[in-house]
């Protein structure tokens, strides 16, 4: 009976610190972030550049052999668009049977919008 007791206390402490963690994760972004974000860090610090190119020409190494290849932030027509609200949304749900994968839940939320905004920076929008 003592160690159950024990180990039910064990868990539920665990349980706390869970979500005490998860609790700072989430508040983080609305605390701090917004204004402080540089899109051109995300771009790189998440590799796009390896594939879209530092400039954003769809020209970079790891894209080469990609078909279809990774777009060209100058072209013209983009394949979902090109308002800030659909390109946070490519980038958070990637392009099926592509190599843009999604990025929700692996960059934070506002970075997203600061990569996309810089993205279309690239290319010219
Ligand atoms: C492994 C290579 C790869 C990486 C890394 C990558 N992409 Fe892509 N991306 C692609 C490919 C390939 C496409 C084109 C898919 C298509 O045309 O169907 C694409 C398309 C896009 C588009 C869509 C434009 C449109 O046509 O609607 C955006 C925006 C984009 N990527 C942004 C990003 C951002 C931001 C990152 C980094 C967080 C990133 N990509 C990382 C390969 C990559």
């Amino acid at each position: 009976m003592k160690n159950i007791q024990k180990l039910t206390i064990a868990v539920l402490l665990a349980a706390g610190l869970v979500a005490v963690a998860c609790g700072k994760k989430a508040d983080a972004p609305t605390a701090e972030a917004p204004a402080a974000i540089d899109g051109a860090e995300v771009y790189t610090t998440y590799a796009c550049n390896t594939c879209h190119g530092d400039k954003g020409l769809g020209d970079g190494a790891a894209g080469a052999s990609l078909n279809p290849k990774p777009r060209n932030f100058t072209d013209a027509t983009w394949k979902n668009g090109t308002d800030l609200a659909t390109v946070v949304s490519t980038i958070k749900n990637g392009i099926e049977g592509s190599g843009m994968a999604p990025y929700a839940g692996v960059i934070p939320d506002a970075e997203i919008e600061a990569v996309a905004k810089y993205v279309l920076k690239l290319g010219g929008k």
